[in-house]
């Protein structure tokens, strides 16, 4: 694990985006993404950049909420249009569909589309219990996409995003640890003190499955970019 600590995490989305366009430069074209307050800079920056073009790319989203319809403003599909797609369209872009009740159609279809378009690059978030997508504490590292109880810890932290709590979606779709560890590159955000203890487990801690992240210690290629909040607890 590369880790790289920065004042702000404005420098961090700033970092995020040369490798991003770093890894444009060389020829990536599958990006997976991220949702959540995390890559808000990054996106903005994306959005106003003149040398990102994704054009010729094709981007996967992590998850999405059950439930939700595509024009549902706190969908995934929503964020991802206001924040990015809208500004920098791709060639292709994926997301599960929060709207289809068939669970396991959904999750067939999105492993076909994994299958088929491998991640070049993933950009993670990192939630403040540890996990990475929706893929809470427990979630098997064999896991591949499937429908998730989303953990109270979560339901809590996204409440800020809906009028009220009973509005927050209790499950979601959310692409599974194999396929998040398939992606040949891997960069994860993470920002403020909330997610400091995490931060340190995932990198100091055992690798286990109470704590999802900790398994990118076992990826070869995965940076991780903080601000010096995320990295306070950091015990060596
Ligand atoms: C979002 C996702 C989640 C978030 C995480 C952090 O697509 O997969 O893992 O990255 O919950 O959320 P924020 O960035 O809102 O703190």
């Amino acid at each position: 694990m590369k880790v790289e600590i920065f004042k702000t995490s404005s420098e961090a989305s700033k970092k995020a985006l040369e490798l991003f366009k770093l890894a444009l430069s060389e020829g990536d074209k599958v990006f997976g993404l991220a949702t959540g307050s995390t890559p808000e800079e990054l996106y903005a920056l994306m959005s106003e950049s003149a040398d990102i073009d994704f054009s010729e790319a094709t981007s996967i989203n992590l998850d999405e909420y059950y439930g939700l319809d595509q024009s549902h403003p706190q969908s995934y599909h929503a964020y991802m249009k206001h924040h990015l797609f809208n500004q920098k369209p791709f060639k292709a872009s994926y997301l599960p569909d929060g709207s289809n009740e068939d669970a396991e159609a959904e999750v067939k279809r999105y492993d076909e589309l994994l299958k088929e378009n491998p991640i070049d690059l993933q950009l993670l978030g990192l939630g403040s219990n540890g996990h990475i997508g929706f893929n809470e504490p427990g979630s098997s590292f064999d896991s591949t996409t499937r429908l998730v109880a989303l953990a109270d810890s979560t339901i809590q932290a996204n409440k800020r995003f809906f009028d009220s709590e009973e509005d927050v979606p209790k499950q979601a779709y959310s692409m599974g640890m194999q396929s998040i560890m398939a992606a040949d590159k891997i960069i994860l955000m993470a920002f403020g003190e909330g997610k400091a203890w995490a931060v340190n487990e995932m990198i100091n801690g055992e690798i286990s499955p109470d704590v999802p992240a900790t398994i990118l210690q076992n990826h070869d290629n995965v940076t991780i970019l903080i601000d010096e909040a995320a990295a306070s607890k950091l015990n060596n």
